[in-house]
């Protein structure tokens, strides 16, 4: 057997979870941050780094910006911190106010600019990776190669990888670029299917009752033959496993973690973890108890029984 590419490389982190930060900042209006905010903040960054966690997911619209502000203000505070974490974040979209529509834009222009909010947000001079965090219809390979050029040259972003694209636009991506893309942050859990499903399903009338589902196809194999890191976002579906009588899937996954004597969340994270493409998962509960509870994931493998057992329940129909 050839040997196997490195999937999660010295570029991403030895840890299967990510922690992002969405949760981070208090809430959406932009305003200043509070003292509740860095408290929690603080906490939530060393319960992650209690569990083995050193890389941090931002992007700069989460919370208006403030989960990033809050995130430099905790690291101002504790310096020490810095040399312990990698720090991702991402750029592209943009909110609808009195002058856009909500859009995209990967634009080097605004890519630019995006990533200057985000150093001086989070206080430092260097990103170890920018992720492009969703597909613009107008972009353009040779322009987004260009403005990751200047931001590397300048030493503001070490590594490029984008987030919600499918195989054929990163294929097409990386026509243009030098280096390689190392992440695609994808969200895919117990609750988003489609990246599995149409893998699964392909060939099979079930592939049609999916619709947009094909847009996938490939994607996670892209990954794996190019040793590309797959992330997961929503990786904890959410919540929405919590109740066990909310579905039939949630008290499969509860049953599961009994038998473990483990959490929900840390199956659900299992379940991401069993997949051989080394997915990391990024979690994104603002909750320090719950964050330390996830350790529980790094020490846990589904025997193929129960990953079925899971992804069978939770698609909710039989597979063909
Ligand atoms: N690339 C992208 O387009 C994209 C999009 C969205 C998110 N992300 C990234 O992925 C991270 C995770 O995504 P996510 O926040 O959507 O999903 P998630 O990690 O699946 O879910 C986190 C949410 O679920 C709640 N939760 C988790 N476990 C729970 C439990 N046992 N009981 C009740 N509530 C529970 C959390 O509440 P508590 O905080 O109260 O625990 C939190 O609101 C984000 O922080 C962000 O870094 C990326």
């Amino acid at each position: 057997m050839p040997a196997a590419l490195p999937l999660r490389t010295h570029v991403t982190d030895a840890s299967p979870l990510v922690y992002g930060c969405m949760a981070l900042g208090g809430d959406w209006s932009g305003g200043p941050i509070t003292e509740a905010d860095v408290a929690q903040a603080h906490a939530a960054v060393e319960a992650a780094l209690e569990i083995g966690i050193t890389l941090f997911d931002h992007a700069d619209i989460y919370r208006r910006g403030k989960a990033e502000t809050v995130f430099g203000e905790v690291l101002r505070r504790n310096p020490a911190l810095r040399a312990k974490l990698r720090l991702q974040s991402k750029c592209g979209i943009r909110f609808a106010d009195d002058d856009h529509v909500g859009r995209y834009d990967l634009s080097a222009a605004y890519i630019e600019a995006s990533v200057d909010g985000i150093l001086q947000r989070l206080g430092v001079e260097r990103l170890d990776i920018l992720l492009l965090h969703r597909p613009d219809a107008l972009m353009e390979p040779a322009e987004i190669a260009h403005a990751f050029g200047r931001l590397k040259a300048a030493g503001k972003v070490s590594h490029l990888g984008v987030s919600n694209m499918h195989a054929g636009q990163m294929r097409w991506l990386q026509t243009a670029l030098d280096e390689p893309i190392v992440v695609n942050q994808l969200e895919l859990s117990l609750a988003k299917l489609d990246a599995i499903d149409v893998g699964t399903t392909f060939n099979d009338p079930q592939a049609a009752t999916r619709p947009g589902g094909i847009a996938w196809a490939g994607t996670l194999e892209y990954a794996q033959q190019h040793g590309m890191q797959l992330q997961a976002w929503g990786s904890l579906a959410q919540g929405r496993f919590n109740d066990p009588a909310a579905s039939p899937a949630a008290q499969a996954v509860h049953d599961i973690a009994q038998a473990h004597g483990t959490t929900p969340n840390a199956v659900l994270l299992a379940w991401l973890l069993r997949h051989p493409a080394g997915i990391q998962a990024v979690i994104g509960t603002g909750n320090a108890d719950r964050i330390r509870a996830c350790g529980d994931a790094t020490r846990l493998t589904l025997s193929r029984e129960e990953w079925y057992r899971l992804y069978v329940t939770a698609r909710g129909q039989a597979l063909p």
